[in-house]
């Protein structure tokens, strides 16, 4: 494998692969030579330095890491999460084929179909007013408390999803400071508002403080017995739902092999739902599901998440380049590169190997982004002229919702294009000299300034194109970047569906409590956190 890594460090500098602007200039068909379709969905990478001789190195990559036999294995119900100890098959939940999918040997799919049909009859009953609140008011507003991937995908896929959206308001609160649920329940009627409690573990402090607040909520308006009128819950743990007190009829279960940062597909896609309607949700699956058909049948050089995957790792592995940033020229998907940083990072941030050893080289990058255009007029200044080269994926609807703002989406596709086309093609010191000195300014001071206005383009870009965004394309986008998160980490040699990474500084918050309350000393903590609680506890009112 390492072997393999250095030659394609060597072929990516032996055959020139990073000189884009070069390559675009020598091969008119350099379009059509490196880009994929499926269906609609276009995939251009062909402003990235890649040229026959790095795709066929990543090819043997790929296949010296047993991509598409470990892909199959994930597909078939394998223990693939070996830390865990579970199968991985968030793809089960979507697999509208409704061919069998064997864990342990039982199939899985009457038991999805089963949680979808229940799911569909709840939402169906909140949308059409059918099921009501606790004084016979039709449920008006919804409020999903959940955090990560409980939370993310859900308030992702509503903002995404906003012109198919026609059931009740939906609210979100996830943080554990108060200030979210006070925000949000200064909005609400307690008699026409529902909650729906999700949480794959029924543990997570955030989400268990924000239900005792807004079950206090409820009871304190409309008495305890109102409470289950109010309520719903979507969990794998279904103990300790009852526990809480919601009743079986109103619990949406889902099972140990959907990680949470997979979880939009299963019941915790409930607020969606009931946001868009079941029809709309289904059509959102059906994308999911047209992807994972690609996915596992298609060559790897039209294998969209497959390339997307490998170019990924030659982007952070090959180059060395630290980051990606993923910008959206559209809107809805404000949320997305949010949702895709639990989804990359919490899978691929990791520096143990599936032998227990540590990596060599690198894992996961850091994955950021905004929607553009808002993001020209803040970061995109160093990623055009910074010292670290970010390589960029840029995704654009053919058409927008608002046809009667037609030319506005005209604007953004043009600056769309463009962001990919400057980062290409830069600008050289003779050009930006000659554009100053074409202005009038005299040769001194255009020597002095022209360096200044020097881009050095080659800067690698992705660019999707879909039709519009619709339940449909939405769903495939997000499970194409789910499978290319799975090809990084095979390449990395990683298991990316255990999370670890998380649990150190939950428990350090737990034995923090006490002493935050002031019930316990500080004693055997370092001295800079002893200091900070001293500071916060002496400043508390
Ligand atoms: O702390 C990380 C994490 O475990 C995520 O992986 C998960 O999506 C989130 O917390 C919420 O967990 P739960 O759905 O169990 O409340």
């Amino acid at each position: 494998m390492n072997a393999l890594v250095e030659k394609l460090k060597s072929i990516a500098r032996d055959t020139n692969a990073t000189d884009i602007r070069a390559a675009f200039a020598a091969d008119p068909e350099r379009f059509s030579r490196y880009s994929a379709k499926l269906d609609d969905f276009l995939f251009d990478y062909s402003k990235c330095a890649v040229n026959d001789a790095v795709l066929d190195g990543l090819e043997a990559l790929a296949k010296d890491a047993g991509v598409e036999k470990k892909r199959d294995a994930m597909f078939a119900g394998a223990i693939i999460n070996i830390t865990e100890e579970r199968a991985v098959l968030h793809t089960a939940l979507r697999n509208r084929a409704n061919t069998p999918v064997l864990v342990d040997g039982k199939n899985v799919m009457p038991d999805v179909n089963g949680v979808l049909d229940a799911m569909g009859a709840f939402a169906d009953g909140i949308r059409s007013g059918s099921l009501k609140g606790a004084t016979g008011k039709a449920i008006t507003d919804v409020v999903n408390i959940g955090i990560g991937g409980s939370d993310l995908g859900p308030v992702m896929a509503t903002l995404a999803l906003a012109p198919f959206h026609d059931g009740p308001h939906l609210h979100f609160v996830s943080n554990i400071d108060g200030a979210h649920i006070a925000d949000t329940l200064k909005l609400l009627d307690a008699e026409t508002t529902l909650f729906i409690v999700a949480s794959k573990t029924f543990t997570t402090i955030e989400t268990m403080t924000n239900a005792a607040t807004a079950r206090k909520f409820i009871a304190d308006a409309l008495g305890d017995a109102a409470v289950g009128s109010h309520f719903c819950a979507v969990s794998t743990a279904l103990d300790k739902v009852s526990a809480f007190g919601i009743g079986a009829e109103r619990v949406f279960g889902f099972w140990d092999w959907v990680g949470g940062r997979y979880s939009i597909w299963s019941a915790i896609g409930l607020p969606l739902m009931i946001a868009i309607g079941k029809e709309n949700f289904a059509e959102f699956l059906a994308g999911g599901h047209a992807v994972d058909n690609h996915f596992r049948a298609a060559p790897v050089r039209e294998n969209i998440p497959m390339l997307l995957g490998l170019i990924g790792y030659y982007h952070r592995n090959v180059l060395g380049y630290p980051s990606r940033a993923i910008l959206p020229y559209d809107q809805r998907l404000s949320r997305f590169p949010a949702y895709l940083q639990q989804l990359d990072m919490e899978s691929n941030g990791k520096s143990v190997t599936m032998d227990s050893t540590p990596v060599e080289g690198q894992t996961g990058p850091v994955v950021w982004g905004e929607p553009g255009t808002n993001g020209q007029h803040a970061f995109y200044q160093l990623i055009h002229q910074g010292t670290t080269i970010i390589p960029a994926e840029f995704m654009i609807a053919a058409n927008g919702h608002e046809k009667e703002l037609r030319h506005q989406h005209q604007l953004l596709i043009a600056n769309c294009l463009a962001q990919s086309e400057a980062l290409m093609k830069g600008r050289t010191l003779a050009e930006a000299r000659a554009q100053l000195t074409a202005k009038g300014m005299d040769e001194a001071k255009a020597d002095k300034i022209a360096p200044h206005r020097v881009f050095s383009g080659n800067r690698p870009s992705i660019t999707m194109v879909y039709d519009s965004l619709t339940p449909f394309s939405f769903g495939r986008l997000v499970a194409l970047y789910e499978h290319r998160v799975f090809v990084e980490g095979v390449l990395f040699n990683i298991n990316s569906f255990d999370q670890w990474g998380v649990e150190l500084g939950k428990e350090l918050a737990t034995g923090l409590l006490p002493v935050v309350e002031g019930k316990e000393s500080a004693d055997g903590h370092d001295s800079s956190t002893a200091g900070l609680v001293a500071a916060l506890l002496k400043a508390a009112k």
